[in-house]
């Protein structure tokens, strides 16, 4: 009883699910594609095995054997496939963003907000990740005490073409932005952004690096270091300081080297290597759920708190000024 799957959108993340489905996820299975662009969605296809294609993502949500949907278009076409995934009643892994701005999350907050169960699940692949689980079992489990402070940094080594500066917050931090919501159980009430001279290396006009302090409601400051011309690899740190120790992401798996007087391991190149694991576990923990019908994962809650503190960053950097994050009331479902 393997769950038939449809995936709207099958560029890069779309294909890295499709492939995945198909080759190591167990019962799961992709029935039905849609892209706008249908000759890449039928390549995809093809390579996948059988499965239907849409040049319509309404479409392929409306298929009756479609059971569960993934949404891996970009950012500004969530909102729409989420809001028919949950007028169908189909559970929805949507990428992240959950929408690009506030009012639209809330739109899919207020239309999920009612029902008794949860359908969207956000795609927030760290909270999968085997080191940050670690780091949060520690807290949790009181080894660093109560926690004061968050040391965050990700590097990357060269930015995509046409990355912006307010990008470097939209998509780079946004990640450090939920994990260290989920780490803490805390809300961010405000950010500032700082910015240092630019490196000579980054591509004009980006603002590279950037360092954004957050504040929550539980008095913790988090530092993220966002540098995406770092030209040496793919480079995600974490430490929490705590009041009685601390407790960091390990240094990157992999056989240490020792070889004409040095010592070393391998940065990964990019964020495929770097958490293959975690969207492996991410995929296969939402099929499991939602054959359970239960999804635990980063909620819409989680995905509209994470734009609003975004968008609170981008208002930062714009000003240098603080800026201040004011969540709407959190309905009951996500508690
Ligand atoms: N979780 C992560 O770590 C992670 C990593 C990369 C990308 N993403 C997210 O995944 C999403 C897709 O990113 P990507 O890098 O695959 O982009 P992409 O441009 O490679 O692919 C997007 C695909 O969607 C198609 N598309 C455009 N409009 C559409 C529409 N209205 N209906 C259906 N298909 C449409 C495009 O033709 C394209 O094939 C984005 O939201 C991005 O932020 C998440």
């Amino acid at each position: 009883m393997a769950l038939k799957i449809g995936v709207v959108g099958t560029g890069n993340m779309g294909q890295y699910h499709i492939q995945r489905l198909a080759t190591s996820i167990s019962n799961a299975q992709v029935v039905a594609l849609s892209d706008v662009d249908v000759e890449q969605a039928k390549r995809v296809a093809e390579a996948a095995g059988e499965a239907r294609v849409y040049s319509d993502g309404h479409q392929l949500i409306g298929d009756d054997e479609v059971e569960a949907v993934i949404v891996a278009s970009p950012g500004f076409t969530h909102e729409e496939y989420t809001l028919a995934c949950i007028a169908a009643g189909k559970p929805v892994l949507c990428e992240k963003p959950l929408a690009p701005t506030t009012d639209a999350c809330l739109r899919v907050l207020d239309a999920e907000a009612g029902r008794s169960d949860r359908l969207v699940q956000v795609g927030f692949m760290r909270r999968y990740d085997d080191g940050y689980r670690a780091m949060k079992a520690s807290l949790d489990a009181g080894h660093v005490g109560s926690p004061l402070l968050m040391h965050c940094a990700h590097r990357n080594p060269a930015p995509p073409p046409g990355f912006t500066s307010d990008m470097m917050l939209t998509d780079s931090v946004v990640h450090e932005i939920d994990v260290s919501r989920w780490l803490l159980g805390q809300e961010i009430i405000a950010a500032t952004v700082f910015t240092p001279r630019r490196s000579s290396l980054a591509a004009e006009p980006l603002q590279d690096p950037q360092l954004v302090l957050l504040e929550t409601d539980g008095g913790v400051l988090i530092d993220v270091e966002s540098f995406v011309s770092c030209q040496y690899g793919y480079d995600i740190r974490c430490e929490l300081v705590g009041e009685s120790g601390t407790v960091a992401l390990p240094d990157q798996v992999g056989v240490r080297l020792r070889q004409e007087g040095r010592s070393s391991t391998e940065v990964p190149a990019d964020w495929r290597s770097r958490f293959a694991p975690a969207y492996h576990a991410e995929l296969q923990e939402w099929v499991d759920g939602v054959l359970r019908g239960e999804i635990t994962g980063p909620s819409a809650w989680d995905g509209y708190a994470t734009t609003a503190v975004a968008e609170r960053c981008v208002e930062a950097l714009e000003t240098g000024r603080r800026a201040v994050v004011d969540l709407a009331e959190r309905p009951e479902l996500y508690d």
